[in-house]
Order: C-alpha cells, then sequence, then structure tokens
C-alpha cells in the first residue's frame, strides 16, 4: 500500500520554486492514485516556529498556504489536507523520536547552518552558533520525521534541498526498529526533475541561490498568485548576462539557464532545455524573456483564479475542509502512536 506524505511550510504564498519542485507533483500523484493509496498533505505550521514569527502574519500565511493547497488542485475527497497543529501525535511522536535520534547526525545537517547564516562547516561548538542555535531549530529534522514516520508513509514527494531531511528520516526509522523492532517502513523521497535536468528554481535576483520565501526581495520569486503585471515585471527584472546570444549553460549562465529550465517545466511541447536554447538562440534575452512571462503567466492563470474565489469565501470555509483534514490524519496517526506505544511499554 502506498502512503504519500509530504508538507510545505507556510512561511508566505508558494512560488514557482515550490509548485515546480513539489506542489504539482503532489497533484499528479493525487490524480493518478490508484485504489487502497493514501495521501497526507500538511500545512507544517510547528516547523514554521523555529525561526521568529509574529502571530498576525502566521496566521495569515496558514490560510493562505491552505487555499493556496486547494488552488492548484489538491481535492479534499482524494487528499487529506491538513494543519500539522492540528494533530498532536506529530509533535508527541518526535519526541519519542528524539531519544533515537543522533546528535551526531543533525549537528552535521545544513539547514539549521543556512538559517543563521553559518557556512556549512560550521560546527555546534561554534561561538555564533552556541549563542544563536535554539533548540527548535536543531531538532527540526526531527520534526519532519515525526510527520512522515507516524502516517507511516512510504514516498515522499519533495524537492531537491529536501534530500537530506529524507536520508535522515530513514536513518532514524532504522534506529528506531532497530531498537523496538519493525514499526516503521524506510519512506522514499520522490524527487522530479523532469523534462529540465535542474533540480532546483533558482531566484530570479541571484541565480545561484534557490528561489526561496525566506527572501526580503519580493523580486527573486514568482508567487502562485501573482498577477500577469507581477509576473512580467519580475521576468524582467530577472538577473541575466550580457552575451547577445542565448546559450544553457547552467554554471557559466545560471541567470538565463533558470529562465530556460523555468520554460522547459511548463512548456506545452515538453521541450528539453538544449532545444529550447536552440529555438531563442539568435531571438536575444528581450524575446525570450517575455516569452517566458507569457506562457508563466497564462500557465499559472487557473491557480491564480482558484485562488482569489477561495477567498473571497467567508472566514469559515477553510475551516471546515482543514478540520475534516484533521480528523481523518488524526485518526491515521493514532494507529501508529498505538503501536509505538505498546512497542515502548507506555
Ligand atoms: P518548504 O516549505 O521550504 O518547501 C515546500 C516544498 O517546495 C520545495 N522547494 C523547491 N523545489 C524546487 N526549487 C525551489 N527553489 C524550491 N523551494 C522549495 C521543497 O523541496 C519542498 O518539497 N522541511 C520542509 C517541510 C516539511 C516536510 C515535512 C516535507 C516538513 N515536514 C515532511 C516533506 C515531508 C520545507 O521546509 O519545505
Amino acid at each position: 500500500q502506498r502512503i504519500i506524505f509530504s508538507g510545505i511550510q507556510p512561511t508566505g504564498i508558494p512560488h514557482l520554486g515550490n509548485y515546480l519542485g513539489a506542489l504539482r507533483e503532489w497533484v499528479r500523484l493525487q490524480d493518478s492514485a490508484t485504489e487502497g493509496s493514501k495521501l497526507f498533505f500538511s500545512v507544517v505550521d510547528l516547523h514554521a516556529l523555529t525561526v521568529p514569527q509574529e502571530s498576525t502574519r502566521l496566521r495569515q500565511w496558514r490560510k493562505e498556504t491552505f487555499a493556496t493547497l486547494l488552488a492548484i488542485g489538491l481535492d479534499p475527497s482524494r487528499s487529506t489536507i491538513f494543519y500539522q497543529s492540528a494533530v498532536p501525535a506529530h509533535a508527541e511522536l518526535m519526541w519519542i523520536l528524539s531519544t533515537v535520534a543522533s546528535m551526531g547526525y543533525l549537528s552535521r545537517m545544513t539547514q539549521w547552518k543556512s538559517k543563521l547564516q553559518l557556512p556549512e562547516h560550521t560546527s555546534l561548538e561554534h561561538s555564533s552558533a552556541k549563542s544563536k542555535l535554539r533548540l527548535g531549530l536543531f531538532s527540526y529534522p526531527v520534526l519532519q520525521a515525526a510527520d512522515i514516520l507516524v502516517h507511516r508513509a512510504t514516498h515522499v514527494p519533495v524537492g531537491d534541498d529536501q534530500k537530506q531531511h529524507i536520508e535522515f528520516t530513514r536513518y532514524t526509522a532504522n534506529s528506531f526498529n532497530h531498537i523496538y523492532g519493525p514499526l516503521f517502513p524506510a519512506p522514499q523521497a520522490l524527487i522530479f526533475s523532469n523534462p529540465a535536468p535542474a533540480r532546483r528554481v533558482m531566484s530570479l535576483k541571484d541565480p545561484v541561490q534557490k528561489m526561496s520565501k525566506s527572501d526580503v526581495e519580493q523580486r527573486s520569486r514568482i508567487l502562485l498568485t501573482d498577477s500577469p503585471e507581477d509576473i512580467h515585471k519580475k521576468i524582467k527584472l530577472a538577473l541575466t548576462d550580457s552575451e547577445p546570444d542565448i546559450s544553457y549553460d547552467p554554471i557559466r549562465r545560471p541567470g538565463v539557464s533558470n529562465l530556460i529550465e523555468i520554460l522547459s517545466h511548463i512548456d506545452s511541447e515538453k521541450r528539453s532545455c538544449d532545444e529550447l536554447a536552440r529555438e531563442f538562440k539568435s531571438a536575444g534575452i528581450k524575446a525570450l524573456k517575455e516569452h517566458v512571462a507569457k506562457t508563466l503567466s497564462d500557465y499559472l492563470r487557473d491557480i491564480r483564479e482558484k485562488y482569489s474565489d477561495i477567498m473571497v469565501k467567508d472566514a469559515s470555509y477553510i475551516d471546515r475542509i482543514a478540520d475534516i483534514g484533521a480528523q481523518e490524519a488524526r485518526a491515521n496517526a493514532n494507529i501508529t502512536m498505538q503501536s509505538v506505544k505498546s512497542a515502548l511499554g507506555l
């Protein structure tokens, strides 16, 4: 039986990187799901607390993120969609997993370092790490492992940047199973990159960085709800280079290549990056940008329209769907917690 779990942090309206790296695949998996498989998609609001949040803004972002999941085509009658904080078993299993999770492994992981803007080789002994690092940010991957394992997920569709976290989940599941018996299946990451070879959608402002919700620069990312005007403006401002021709060369020409990759992801003829680069070779960057902006804006129209339909509905619309999702998720998680507790002697 295939059990799919994935999550997204409510740290702003989801962007194109979230969509092409993960969310679009969630919908595809839902739409191609066979009898007996289960799908769980969570707005992981407890994870968002690992960096400082303002409560009014977080409340808004949770709702916007949930609405986006509905707008992209997740269907509550086929997928369980819920807020992580509405299912206490996630945090409960996290505590239990933290009794087997390795500190050494966690200290080698990169996310806490990048969130604190420390270099990748920083150790826990580093004075700046010691003074700034909070326990929740350090143990973020343990909560993520709990999210996945509490639903006994077999497959986790994520972007490439989450690979390390899924590896950690497998390792921790294995450590637990080793001590208490085979309770957790080893989940497998599903990382999509087709048709582009690129695994991450990059920032429009600094194309050697991934497109990210936490970048202060709005123009670094395309939000799924951006108007056609916003999309045109942001693509027009996207950082490229001054070479006259168009070519696909992610190392030497990250900016142009990122635009080609985005185009390849959404191209109706599914052309590869090399094919697209050949086609636009002598058209010039202005024409390429115009084409990307137009294609993208058409491509995102449905999502944009559905999103605004959902946001004008009465305030309880999302809450009602979220309540049903939480009930289903709680029921599934509780089955796991019963066997975990019995294996532990609780
Ligand atoms: P988050 O909220 O940062 O991102 C949600 C999903 O979007 C993918 N993604 C990208 N893919 C391609 N290019 C990009 N520029 C890009 N930016 C983001 C991410 O890989 C992710 O799949 N830790 C997770 C949330 C989480 C989770 C989980 C995921 C919590 N528990 C359990 C899976 C299973 C995160 O911060 O995703």
